[in-house]
């Protein structure tokens, strides 16, 4: 019993073919970090026209390598939420398609809930009951997770997501995209308190984050109060490194201060933390040491199933077993409300 998964929230195309008991047969990915870099984040428009290049080619590979024909799967998965609307379109264009024409069923897959499945594929106990942290490039968000598809929302960023400022901050340091991995390459060579930046709403007793006010703070440090000419300023090496490192340190304070009070508000001893941001040595490392002073049970999605990817999708057979099966009429739900 295999499954076809399809990804294209954002700007990775992919797909790939699991079976039931999560063996990964196929997984191939598209990324688009080429076509993003000189805007230095995702443009809309360019990643959609990329997915309708790519998506077919992707399908294609996951399934050549997973040695299966289409005859062979049990269904079609897609996710059709939250993310960019023209990205979501051609993921669920082509999954009905190929589900109309191989007749086999459709799953709807909610991008968020598979980022954290990313965590229980990760390991081998069960991480429910928990509570889940989303840091990603487009969410940053707490939920409390009864099982896989059963999660309440308890609090999010209300303007910048957190990988969202570190590809600004990356972006004003002339770092490349995305800037994620470049800040924390950076910051590893700096120090984490050259810098007093905020640490937003990190004692307000809600889950909810801001993380612009930061990045307006790092932008002050490098031009000056009300200035906007990045251009005239030049910056040796180890002033980027501190930049970065303090930067970081501020982010990863907040994320996990708030992450480990969720769960005592709630009673919970375990957290499992997804998305791009999870990548974050220092958010890994930070999150290792509480956990050692509290003892909870802490989980991260494995490296290569934070950022975006068709093999968290294997979520999809959690619905299969339910026989909850989307129709032909499905549609894609761009923004969620918050949380959903
Ligand atoms: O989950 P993801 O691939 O896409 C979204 O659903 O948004 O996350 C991408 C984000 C980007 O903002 C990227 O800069 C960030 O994850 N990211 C990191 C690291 N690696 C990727 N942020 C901080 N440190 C990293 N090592
Ligand atoms: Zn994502």
């Amino acid at each position: 019993m295999s499954l076809l998964t399809i990804e294209t929230t954002c700007d990775e195309t992919a797909a790939a073919v699991i079976d039931a008991d999560g063996t990964v047969r196929g997984s191939a990915i598209a990324t688009q970090e080429r076509l993003h870099e000189r805007f230095t984040g995702v443009v809309p428009e360019i990643a959609s026209r990329a997915h309708v290049e790519r998506i077919l080619p992707v399908i294609d590979a996951a399934l050549t390598q997973s040695g299966m024909r289409p005859s062979q799967l049990t269904a079609i998965a897609v996710a059709n939420t939250p993310g960019l609307a023209g990205s979501l379109v051609v993921g669920v264009v082509a999954a009905k398609t190929l589900a109309m024409a191989w007749r086999k069923p459709l799953v709807s897959i909610n991008h968020l809930h598979a980022h954290l499945y990313a965590c229980q594929m990760s390991t081998s106990h069960s991480v429910y009951p928990c509570i889940g942290l989303i840091v990603s490039g487009g969410h940053t968000s707490l939920y409390r997770c009864e099982a896989p598809l059963e999660m309440s929302y308890l609090g999010g960023t209300i303007d910048d997501a957190a990988g969202e400022a570190f590809d600004k901050v990356a972006a004003m340091l002339r770092l490349g995209f995305p800037g994620g991995p470049a800040v924390s390459r950076l910051a590893a060579s700096g120090d984490p308190a050259a810098y007093a930046f905020p640490r937003p709403m990190m004692n307000d007793p809600h889950f909810d984050f801001s993380f612009s006010g930061l990045k307006t703070a790092v932008r002050y440090a490098i031009v000056g109060p009300g200035k906007q000419d990045f251009d005239a300023v030049v910056l040796d090496d180890a002033t980027k490194a501190n930049l970065c490192a303090s930067f970081q340190a501020a982010v990863v304070d907040v994320l996990v201060t708030k992450a480990t009070r969720a769960m005592k508000r709630h009673g919970l001893n375990q957290l499992c933390v997804g998305g791009g941001v999870a990548a974050n040595p220092r958010l890994r490392e930070q999150l290792s040491i509480e956990q050692k002073r509290k003892g909870f049970r802490l989980t991260i999605a494995e490296h290569e199933l934070c950022t975006d990817n068709a093999v968290m999708g294997a979520i999809a057979w959690e619905k299969i077993r339910r026989q909850d099966f989307a129709s032909l009429d499905l549609d894609i739900q761009p923004g969620l409300q918050r949380g959903y």
